[in-house]
């Protein structure tokens, strides 16, 4: 049964998000990172970004990408390079989503088998949205196919609403570290949710509701 780690306020939370991507980035073998998107892990990449890790043996990648330019004010990508990339942790590789395909199917297509290569990740960080939302996996989208590893998504079903690249939830749970990294009493409440049995068709509950993957969950208000 998951608990929920609490902490009391969002400075402890990203010191412990970015302690528990430590902990699983060291341990022995190569190393990489499946970060979330958003807003909420900011404050744990920067913390990262000044820790001397041997961040050349790390690669990078991202769980959903906006299928925009690597330059937008939407991208992922910008938001990791501008937070994450950068003092020590610029020494690590980044694997980005997004390409130069003519649609995010595309991309999702040439990124898969890199993706493939690199599990179980070291560690994946995912946020949620007040919708129960996981990287781009929507509610109302149909379960992704068991055989792909990362798709294409036509349309966000939350600001901002621009087509988006996937992990799907075969490759997320492909990891031996899974942080639920949320903020807030809405999404509290979302997470109480599922842990109590309700919304199983929720996204959240895809990682959530398994038992292959272990999965810390950490809340501050
Ligand atoms: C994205 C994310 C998405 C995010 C949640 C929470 O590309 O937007 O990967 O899944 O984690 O929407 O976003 P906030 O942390 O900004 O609330």
């Amino acid at each position: 049964m998951i608990e929920i780690e609490t902490y009391p306020d969002r400075e402890s939370l990203a010191d412990a998000a970015a302690e528990a991507l430590v902990d699983a980035m060291n341990a022995p073998g190569p190393a990489n990172l499946v970060a979330a998107g958003g807003s909420t892990p900011l404050a744990t990449y920067r913390r990262l970004s000044v820790l001397d890790l041997n961040w050349s043996r790390v690669t990078v990648t991202l769980g959903d990408e906006r299928w925009v330019d690597a330059s937008a004010p939407e991208s992922n990508e910008r938001m990791i390079r501008e937070s994450l990339l950068r003092e020590y942790a610029a020494a690590a590789r980044f694997l980005p989503l997004k390409g130069h395909g003519a649609n995010p199917d595309d991309d999702a297509a040439t990124v898969e088998p890199e993706l493939r290569r690199m599990v179980p990740f070291s560690a994946v960080l995912l946020g949620m949205g007040e919708d129960g939302h996981v990287a781009s996996l929507f509610p109302g989208n149909p379960s992704p196919a068991p055989d792909r590893w990362c798709i294409g998504v036509a349309m966000s079903g939350l600001a901002p609403f621009v087509p988006r690249i996937t992990l799907t939830p075969r490759a997320l749970l492909a990891t031996r570290s899974l942080v639920l990294q949320i903020t807030g009493p809405a999404k509290r409440a979302i997470v109480d949710q599922v842990l109590a049995g309700a919304g199983e068709d929720l996204p959240v509950a895809w990682i959530l509701r398994q038992a292959a993957t272990p999965v810390r969950v950490l809340w501050a208000p």
